[in-house]
């Protein structure tokens, strides 16, 4: 079918033809922003989610939902090589700027930029010029300290103009260790003085973990929703909804075979839809064009995300993921993947920890270890050289 008209959109944060399957998440971040917005206890939420689930999609609705609420938002998305603080004051000034045009300055919007500004010059953030604020309390160089000091001068000057500051953290388990351990301790202060600051991340599922170790009452202090494949109804709606507003229908088994090749994958499911509405000549979709569809969807992929990941990784992390891949794609236990490599586990968790620090992998819980883009278990055992499955023992690749 024509294609001017494919309404899908397979990408990395594009916003989909249609939000399917989400409405809970939507309305909880909804709740947590007018309560914060109205000076009530609101909960910070941080969405932990494999690959092309939706994350920085919802971040990204979340923001609009903020934005349309008359809140003050920063949205960034991290740099593993950065420190937190340098990543986050020039936003926090963006935000301070938007505050400073809701009403005439006041002495606790100029105390907010002092803060600022002894932050940025304490962490070498480059933040633009700050004409003004009055002689602020001096940064001490704990991020802890200083960042909790900047957030509630912050928001203070946001509850003076009744409204709320939303941060938005994409890829938060890049954040690195101490600085995420301070971002938590300083939301740990703002809820604590119900300040109007809420957080919302997003990044890979071993951030819980991470968060946990990082101080113990993390886990109290946010909601950890899991973003994961859609509904069986949600999946429907994501793929034919959109067709539908084009007048295209999918025969049943169509979209029952679409489903079942994607897994309910959201970025899948943009892929699939876009290749079906591709290889069908009208309505309805066929069964047969999405058999059609699904080769070329699965080559694109091969080409466009799996071989890149591929080559990104050194020849002994090739090996440890194929042995990973031999279990399938379900989370699989690190010592089964070291016996099957002929190594003791000791050895091969540096390999391990490699392909997570990559972004390649991550530990659902000790000792687990999964692929973080669903289906590469499946690209590498059709792809690499072929290896038995199984937990043999004994010496193989090294
Ligand atoms: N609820 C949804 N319904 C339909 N399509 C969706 C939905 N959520 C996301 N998508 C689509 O899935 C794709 C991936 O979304 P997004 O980039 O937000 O995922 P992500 O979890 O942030 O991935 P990554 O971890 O790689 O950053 C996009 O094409 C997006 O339009
Ligand atoms: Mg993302």
């Amino acid at each position: 079918m024509k294609a001017t008209l494919n309404p899908y959109n397979p990408g990395a944060g594009v916003p989909p033809p249609e939000l399917a399957g989400r409405d809970d998440l939507i309305e909880q971040a909804r709740v947590a922003v007018i309560r914060a917005k109205t000076g009530r206890a609101a909960k910070s939420a941080i969405m932990l989610g494999l690959r092309g689930v939706g994350k920085t999609v919802m971040l990204n609705a979340v923001e609009a939902i903020a934005e349309e609420q008359g809140c003050q938002t920063a949205l960034l998305e991290i740099d593993p090589d950065k420190p937190l603080a340098q990543q986050l004051a020039p936003q926090l000034q963006h935000t301070l700027h938007r505050l400073d045009r809701m009403k005439k300055a006041g002495a606790d919007l100029q105390k907010a930029f002092a803060s600022l500004r002894s932050f940025g010059a304490m962490f070498k953030a480059s933040i633009g010029e700050i004409e003004f604020g009055l002689a602020g309390p001096a940064a001490t160089g704990d991020l802890t300290i200083d960042l909790t000091e900047l957030l509630l001068a912050i928001g203070e000057a946001a509850k003076k103009r009744e409204t709320a500051i939303v941060l938005l953290i994409d890829e938060i388990q890049y954040v690195q260790k101490g600085d995420l351990s301070a971002l938590i301790m300083a939301m740990h202060k703002v809820s604590q003085r119900q300040s109007p600051i809420l957080l919302f991340g997003a990044g890979l599922p071993q951030l819980a973990k991470l968060a946990g170790d990082a101080k113990s009452y993390a886990e109290r202090l946010f909601d950890y929703p899991p973003i994961g494949p859609l509904s069986d109804t949600g999946a429907r709606q994501a793929l034919a909804g959109p067709a539908e507003r084009e007048g295209v229908k999918y025969a049943s088994d169509a979209l029952d075979f679409v489903l079942e090749q994607t897994g309910r994958y959201p970025f899948f499911l943009q892929v699939w839809g876009a290749h079906c509405w591709e290889a069908a000549a009208k309505s309805p979709i066929t069964l047969a064009d999405a058999k059609k569809a699904s080769i070329a969807a699965t080559a694109a992929l091969d080409e466009g995300i799996f071989k890149v990941r591929l080559a990104r990784l050194t020849e002994r992390q090739r090996s440890y993921a194929l042995a990973m891949a031999g279990f399938g794609p379900e989370p699989v236990h690190s010592s089964d993947v070291a016996n099957q490599l002929g190594l003791s586990l000791s050895q091969a968790a540096p390999i391990r920890d490699e392909l997570i620090k990559k972004g390649m992998a991550y530990s659902p819980e000790r000792g687990l270890i999964g692929f973080t883009v669903p289906k590469f278990d499946d690209y590498m055992r059709r792809t690499c050289t072929p290896k038995p499955p199984g937990r043999r023992k004994g010496k193989s690749a090294g």
